[in-house]
This record gives C-alpha cells, structure tokens and sequence, in this order.
C-alpha cells in the first residue's frame, strides 16, 4: 500500500503527538461537563480510538453513521445516514443517539466540503443537546460547499486526496498507520 502513496504528510509518532494536546486541551475545556462525544464513522475510527485514551474524563460514547458518495475523490454533496429506525414496519423516524441537555463533541476524520459535518451538526441540533463543538483530525484548506467551524482542528493540510489512519478510498487503505496522498493516477482510475 505505501507504493500507492505520493508521500506521507504525518507518521505515527507526528499523529499521536498532535493527539496528546488535543486532548489535552478537550480534557480542560471539558472537564466541568458533561461531554458526549459522537464519531461518526468509519473514518473516525483509528482518531477516535487514539484520542478518547487519552481524555480522562467521565465521557460517553456514541456513534452514527454516514455515507456521503465521493467519485474521483469528489465529494457528491449527497449525505445519507445510516442510523437505526424505530416505527412499525422500520420505515419510521431515525433514533438519534441520547444527547438531551448533555455536552456533545463531533468527531470525525476529515472536513473537505463541509457537507457532511454541516448535515450531522444540523440533525443532533434537533435532539437539544446543551451545547455542540466539532473536533476534526484533518481540515482541508479550501472554499467549503457549507461553511463549518471546527472547533479543535489536528492538522490543516492542502486540497489533496489522503488515505491511511482510517480514510479511505473506496474502503481501501484504512489500516494504514499514518497519512499520506494518494497517487494521482490511483483516484483518476476510475
Ligand atoms: P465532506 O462532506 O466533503 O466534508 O467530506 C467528508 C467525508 O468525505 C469525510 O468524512 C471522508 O469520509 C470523506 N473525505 C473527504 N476528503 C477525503 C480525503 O482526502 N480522503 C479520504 N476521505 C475523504
Ligand atoms: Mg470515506
């Protein structure tokens, strides 16, 4: 997989650091709370496993699921949620996890058009949670489709295809343990 790599933006030890003072500063900002943290997957994964072990707090965890279709390592804008429905026949309203009155901290892996984020920050908006940040491992720097503040940024890095440490293309290249672009001619084929 890392002959597929153009090169690599952030090794294993460049990660884990980086995720020491995020922590560190989600730990102080937090600590008076009741902090909820909802990651949204499968991207998240690797971030979030690595992150939360290092957050000493009574926090819980929830996860949601989205797709949001990319060709050509585009972002379509299209974001579909997978969550669990209740209602006869499983046809009826999405459960969303139980943030009512609790502090709610977004994670995800990556913030590109903003599609995403904004749609999942609109739908926990709706369960009234006390308050919602958003915490992204990577930001994109790039006019965003939909404008999202994030709150606690990782690493800022140019408007390049990335893979490894739970991003994918096509479900690929998740397990790797760091960061790095793909080759041009790998997202142009097909
Ligand atoms: P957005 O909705 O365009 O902000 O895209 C968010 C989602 O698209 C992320 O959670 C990723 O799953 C995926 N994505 C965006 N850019 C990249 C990338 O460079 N590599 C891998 N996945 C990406
Ligand atoms: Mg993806």
């Amino acid at each position: 997989m890392r002959g597929d790599l153009e090169r690599v933006l952030f090794d294993e030890p460049a990660i884990h650091r980086r995720l020491d003072d995020l922590a560190a500063q989600i730990s102080n900002d937090y600590r008076a709370l009741d902090l909820t943290v909802i990651a949204v997957l499968h991207g998240s994964l690797m971030f979030v496993a690595d992150l939360l072990r290092r957050i000493p707090l009574p926090l819980k965890l929830d996860c949601l699921s989205v797709a949001s279709y990319h060709g050509k390592g585009q972002s379509s804008g299209e974001v579909v949620f997978k969550l669990p429905t209740v209602g006869p026949s499983g046809g009826g309203q999405m459960t969303l996890p139980d943030i009512a009155g609790r502090d709610v901290l977004i994670l995800d892996d990556i913030l590109d058009s903003g599609q995403t984020l904004a749609t999942v920050r609109e739908k926990l908006e709706t369960a009234e949670p006390q308050s919602i940040r958003v915490c992204v491992l990577l930001s994109k720097k790039k006019q965003r489709a939909r404008e999202v503040d994030p709150d606690y940024v990782g690493f800022e890095i140019e408007d390049e295809f990335v893979v490894g440490y739970g991003l994918d293309f096509r479900e690929r290249y998740r397990n790797l343990p760091y960061i790095g672009v793909l080759r041009k001619e790998l997202l142009e084929g097909g």
